[in-house]
């Protein structure tokens, strides 16, 4: 299994062009299910989980054709052309679904097309349980019968989906976008109360009123779609990953460097700008992106705590922890959205990290430095404060479980390597 080994203490200069956002384009491709017409999306990242996707789709019968271009020194993103002209297997078996939650997203499209879908659950992953019982019951609202069969969900609506008043008791992404793709072929108007309003939600709902659905409150809590008989083909591009975007900027921030963040966008990312503001980072819009640098000398520690957008992202919670190792005085995070996603403390703390936790917040206090460590994570974005701990730790970090980070992040040592880091990945 592939390491990375960083050896730190490199402040990072220069640009990283900031790929399509992994969590968008895995909808999005699921969406290719509504229509038979061909989906053309563009920027796709270059990452294990869209295979993964691929995968599935071509399983049931969609037609990929890929453009793996080049161009951009190859740092375009890719584009694929699905097709769902002749679906041949309404199933999404245990194997792909195990390997990848975001599977259960073509669990609203199957059935709002086709009439019947048989998804296996997800089980629980490293971050906590993650039920999908909020997607399950709002199909059943819209006049889905659903069955939990040997491991599976068996949906059926025969007679077609319909519209619903669905009203979610807390704001989850997977489910709204479960339902909001489901609803574009509902008999009928939905609405969708207390929706997410991640800015891949919006990005999903442009790219489906691109093929014809009718959408209305994108971004907003309140989404109201009006179902289509049928949806038609259609262009879009996906939206910069504000995660990988903010990870950088904390590569630029805990190494005391400048980076340009290429295609980045402040809006996107309003409320982690406004926390590492806090502790002592710039951001500045430039032509290309955004340039982000630690011009002053320390780091302060801050308080945050995770919320649905637009509140700071739990997808963001364990760099700012890595940061916050390495700033003066104390920080408190806190979780607020996932029971257990702490998993990068006890690893941080053999870098030498002082962390507590205490329930679902973590008191953070600062120290001077951090060592080098082998260490591993159980998912991407633990992984990923690894790397940004090693950056800036004394001697050689060695990160294992590399795969979790190719989930997620597109040339990550490539990347941090053109902008200084002296960082290399061993093949093993
Ligand atoms: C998406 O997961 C992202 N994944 C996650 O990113 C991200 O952390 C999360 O949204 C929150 O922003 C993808 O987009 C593929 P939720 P999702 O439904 O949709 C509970 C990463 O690192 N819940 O908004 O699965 C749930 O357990 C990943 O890229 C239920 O109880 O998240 C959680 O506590 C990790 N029942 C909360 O809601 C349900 O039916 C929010 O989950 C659904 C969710």
């Amino acid at each position: 299994m592939d390491k990375i080994v960083i050896r730190g203490g490199k402040p990072l200069h220069g640009a990283i062009p900031i790929g399509g956002a992994k969590n968008s384009a895995l909808k999005l491709m699921a969406a290719s299910l509504l229509s038979p017409e061909t989906l053309t999306l563009t920027n796709l990242p270059h990452l294990v989980d869209i295979t993964t996707m691929a995968h599935l789709l071509a399983e049931l019968g969609v037609r990929i054709a890929m453009d793996g271009s080049a161009a951009n020194g190859g740092h375009a993103g890719r584009a694929f052309n699905l097709t769902a002209d002749t679906i041949t297997s309404t199933t999404a078996p245990y194997d792909l679904v195990r390997k990848m939650r975001a599977s259960v997203l073509v669990l609203g499209p199957l059935l709002a097309r086709f009439g019947e879908a048989r998804v296996s659950l997800p089980g629980g992953c490293a971050i906590g349980t993650r039920p999908v019982d909020l997607h399950l019951k709002a199909l059943a609202q819209m006049g889905a019968e659903i069955d939990l069969r040997e491991g599976y969900i068996e949906a059926k609506a025969p007679n077609g989906l319909k519209g619903a008043h669905v009203i979610f008791p807390v704001v989850t992404v997977g489910g709204t976008e479960n339902l909001l793709m489901a609803a574009t072929l509902a008999e009928g108007e939905t609405i969708i109360t207390n929706a997410a309003r991640e800015p891949e939600v919006s990005d999903l709902a442009a790219c489906l009123t691109a093929m014809g659905a009718q959408i209305e409150g994108a971004g907003t809590d309140t989404l109201r779609i009006v179902g289509r008989r049928e949806l038609h083909g259609a262009e879009h591009a996906v939206i910069v990953d504000r995660i990988e975007l903010g990870t950088y900027a904390i590569a630029a921030a805990i190494t005391g460097g400048s980076l340009e963040l290429l295609g980045g966008r402040l809006d996107l990312i309003q409320a982690v700008v406004d926390a590492l503001h806090g502790a002592g980072v710039d951001f500045d819009e430039t032509p290309g992106g955004i340039r982000v640098s630690r011009t002053r000398n320390g780091l302060r520690g801050i308080d945050v705590m995770t919320e649905p957008y637009p509140g700071f992202p739990t997808d963001m919670q364990a760099q700012l922890m890595a940061l916050m190792s390495v700033a003066e005085g104390a920080s408190m995070i806190t979780e607020s959205i996932f029971e257990n996603r702490f998993m990068h403390v006890p690893e941080l703390c053999r870098m030498g990290a002082n962390i507590n936790v205490h329930g679902s917040s973590a008191i953070v206090r600062g120290v001077d430095h951090l060592s080098s460590a082998p260490v591993m994570a159980t998912d991407l974005r633990a992984s990923v404060s690894l790397v940004l701990a090693g950056l800036v730790a004394r001697g050689e970090t060695m990160v294992n479980r590399v795969y979790h980070l190719d989930r997620g992040y597109e040339r990550l040592e490539d990347k941090l390597a053109a902008c200084g880091a002296d960082i290399e990945r061993v093949r093993t």
